[in-house]
């Protein structure tokens, strides 16, 4: 398999409200290779949810051609997209979107029902992923009884819990305090490395920039710079070399402690 997951090629969309036209994105080029970990950086109103709706079949360009897994996403049908969406994709919003009367296990589970996946390796996956980001023991409480960092961390396991290849994450820390949104960038890039799950993240938090390792910069609608930072390698993030920095987060832990994020 080809080691490009997302492609965008020359990719414009303009919505129309009314007689007025609006240039949201101008002509995007992209190569996401499988395992990154990037982040989709710009103020607000460049262009990041428009982008990460289109590569999640969410939305269609009005011109160009957007790839995913090798596959034309103009060439297939809706059902295809739908499967697409369920099988290889994760999401995690900004607004966590969670079922408010369904418990943190119902919630992480949602899209392996819909998956048809069989009860016991639900249950197996599930305990599994909501270990993994921290919520072991947290299993039976609804939304309201989670703080919003809990919260996110139980969308980020819905997303993941299906194993999909790709995860977008629209501006997940927006919500979110300093040190836990700190702890949720991390615990991302625990999956990303043990997992190999490719994740693209739109963010202006300078917390999760500094985390990446590759950032993409959209200015007004296009990419104006694409850069590996802090000699972290885009693929196959190594967390030894964070553990000093990260080693709260790395325990999966929310736990108390100085906030050494410091902003
Ligand atoms: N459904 C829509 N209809 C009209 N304009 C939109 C719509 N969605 C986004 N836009 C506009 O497109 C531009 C990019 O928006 P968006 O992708 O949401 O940016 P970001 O996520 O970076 O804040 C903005 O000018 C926004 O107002
Ligand atoms: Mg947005």
């Amino acid at each position: 398999m080809s080691d490009v997951i997302v492609h965008v090629k020359n990719v414009q969309k303009t919505y129309k409200q009314g007689s007025i036209e609006v240039h949201a994105l101008r002509g995007v080029t992209l190569e996401l290779a499988r395992g990154e970990f990037a982040v989709l950086a710009g103020s607000s109103g460049s262009g990041k949810t428009t982008l990460l709706n289109l590569v999640g079949a969410l939305d269609v360009p009005t011109t160009g051609e957007i790839d995913v897994e090798g596959r034309m996403l103009s060439s297939m049908t809706g059902k295809d997209l739908a499967e697409l969406r369920l099988r290889r994709l994760g999401f995690v919003f900004q607004a966590y979107n969670l079922i408010p009367v369904l418990s943190a296990y119902e919630n992480a589970e949602y899209v392996m029902l819909l998956q048809g996946e069989p009860a016991e390796k639900r249950r197996e996956k599930v305990m599994k992923v909501l270990e993994s980001v921290g919520l072991k023991g947290m299993e039976n409480r609804r939304p309201t009884e989670l703080s919003g960092g809990q919260q996110q961390r139980v969308a980020v396991a819905r997303a993941i819990a299906s194993e999909p290849a790709l995860v977008l994450a629209d501006e997940p820390t927006a919500n979110l305090d300093s040190k836990t949104g700190s702890d949720l960038v991390a615990t991302m890039r625990k999956l990303n490395e043990e997992h190999g799950i490719t994740f693209l993240i739109s963010s202006h938090d300078p917390k999760v920039i500094r985390h990446a390792a590759r950032v993409i910069r959209l200015e007004d609608g296009a990419i104006v710079s694409d850069e590996r930072q802090n000699g972290k390698p885009a693929v196959g993030y190594n967390p030894v070399d964070a553990a000093t920095e990260d080693s709260e987060a790395w325990r999966g832990g929310n736990a108390d402690g100085e906030d050494y994020d410091g902003d």
